[in-house]
């Protein structure tokens, strides 16, 4: 069966023929919260038709009553006092390219959005964009031939309505606001991963590496840590910062479908070697990607369960498995003493992603470059899937609450 089958099945496909942009969103009965925001912002409907061949991510009404049940507050008035901030969350709606629901495959395609800006602070924190060619989202299949938009902390938002096709591009309805991927450190506490989130503000790396653009961060996770913690407790400032430098590849956003076997320099001037096995498994050095593509307002972190050591470069994968055959965990977690970590958890942050084979999934992995109609271009390379087993899909109270400080909305009508 085409993968896609599913996802025409069970989204209902719309109208075809050109309409302008107002008409194309007043036409859809579950769009009345858009149509009135874009209603009360003078510039944004225009902003919005002022692209040519872009795809849109219209968020229904549930997107957001959504914002409101996890104890947001949405006002119009308010938006209407910060026009520029709901430009940024419309410019994140907003994507080059035309992309069909056809071209939607069970394998990601990395998508650059209109926000391009690198100076946009959420809640005090840096967040936005400072990834060239704009911020991206994921868009893939699932298992149940959904079509996913997956956005920062990896909250995915589901089309329920695909192809409606207006003057400039095409609109997906969408049944959840697209998160803003926020800044490293918020990203790190939001996912638990305390001790890199530690680590980094101990060797005094957080404003560099919050600072850069384009980078993929090999993040180490807590087990990982507590599997060396005998051995960091006479480590220096300066040791620290050279280590955890080797887990930083700028000037590269290496999402998934990009990663192929090679070998990526790093902040320390060393080099990393990425392998991807067989299975579709990938590997930094030894040590193995666990959950992929968390997006960052700068970047993308790929989780890993070891520690790189630039002082071994020439690890293999091999030694992962002999690592956690042998390695007797220490009882603390090294350098998490002082970080607040969070009481709930995004769950798709902390489950393990599971990397399978190219034979196993339908199609090749893609990536859009923005010129051109239906601008799915395919590349070949690896091919990555996340597993999503009893995923809570829900808006993270964390995530609201940014998403609540970022739009500060209030229903008052
Ligand atoms: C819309 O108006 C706001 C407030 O004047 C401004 O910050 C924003 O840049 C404008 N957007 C566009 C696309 O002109
Ligand atoms: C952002 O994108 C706009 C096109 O929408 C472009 O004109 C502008 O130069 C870009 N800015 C940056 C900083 O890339
Ligand atoms: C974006 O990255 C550039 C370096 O490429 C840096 O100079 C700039 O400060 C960064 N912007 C933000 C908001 O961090
Ligand atoms: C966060 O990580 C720590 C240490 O690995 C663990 O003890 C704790 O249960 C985790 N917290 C949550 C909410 O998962
Ligand atoms: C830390 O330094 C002390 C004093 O030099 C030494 O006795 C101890 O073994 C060192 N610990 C580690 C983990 O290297
Ligand atoms: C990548 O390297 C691994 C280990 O050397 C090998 O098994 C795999 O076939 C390589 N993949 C490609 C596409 O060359
Ligand atoms: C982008 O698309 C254009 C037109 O189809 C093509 O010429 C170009 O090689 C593509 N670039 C990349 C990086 O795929
Ligand atoms: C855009 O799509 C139309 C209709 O499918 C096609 O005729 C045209 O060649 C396409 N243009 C590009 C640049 O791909």
């Amino acid at each position: 069966m085409h993968p896609n089958t599913l996802f025409f099945a069970a989204a209902a496909t719309a109208v075809a023929s050109a309409q302008d942009l107002a008409t194309a969103l007043a036409g859809q009965s579950s769009l009345t919260m858009l149509v009135a925001l874009l209603g009360q912002v003078s510039n944004t409907t225009e902003f919005l038709a002022s692209h040519e061949k872009v795809t849109l991510f219209a968020p229904n009404d549930d997107a957001f009553a959504g914002i409101v049940q996890s104890g947001g507050i949405f006002s119009i008035d308010q938006a209407s006092v910060d026009p520029g901030l709901i430009e940024q969350i419309l410019r994140y709606h907003l994507y080059r390219g035309v992309v069909k629901a056809e071209d939607i495959t069970p394998v990601p395609n990395f998508i650059h959005s209109y926000l391009n800006y690198s100076g946009f602070v959420l809640d005090g924190e840096v967040s936005g964009s400072n990834v060239t060619g704009g911020q991206v989202v994921s868009v893939n299949l699932n298992a149940e031939g959904d079509a996913l938009v997956t956005a920062g902390i990896k909250v995915a938002s589901k089309v329920t309505v695909a192809d409606i096709t207006f003057d400039n591009g095409i609109i997906h309805i969408i049944d959840k606001l697209l998160l803003i991927p926020l800044s490293i450190s918020e990203t790190l506490i939001t996912g638990n991963f305390t001790a890199l989130a530690g680590a980094a503000t101990q060797a005094g790396l957080v404003p560099t590496l919050e600072d850069l653009s384009d980078v993929t961060i090999f993040c180490p996770n807590n087990d990982a840590f507590q599997k060396i913690a005998s051995g960091t407790g006479n480590i220096t400032d300066e040791q620290l910062a050279e280590i955890l430098k080797y887990h930083v590849v700028q000037g590269t956003v290496g999402y998934s479908t990009l990663l192929s076997n090679s070998s990526l320099a790093t902040l320390d001037d060393e080099e990393v070697k990425i392998t991807i096995d067989d299975d579709g498994a990938v590997f930094v050095n030894s040590a193995r990607v666990i959950n992929a593509d968390i997006l960052v307002a700068n970047g993308v972190i790929h989780v890993i369960d070891e520690v790189l050591n630039p002082a071994n470069p020439y690890a293999t994968p091999s030694e992962n498995a002999t690592a956690t055959a042998t390695t007797s965990l220490a009882t603390f977690v090294p350098f998490t003493s002082g970080i607040e970590p969070e009481t709930s958890v995004y769950f798709e942050l902390t489950q393990t992603t599971s990397f399978v084979a190219a034979g196993l999934v339908t199609g090749t992995p893609s990536a859009t470059n923005g010129s051109g109609n239906s601008s799915v271009t395919t590349t070949s390379g690896p091919v990555i899937q996340t597993t999503n087993a009893g995923g809570r899909n829900d808006l993270p109270a964390l995530a609201a609450a940014v998403a609540i400080g970022a739009l500060a909305f209030a229903i008052d009508w």
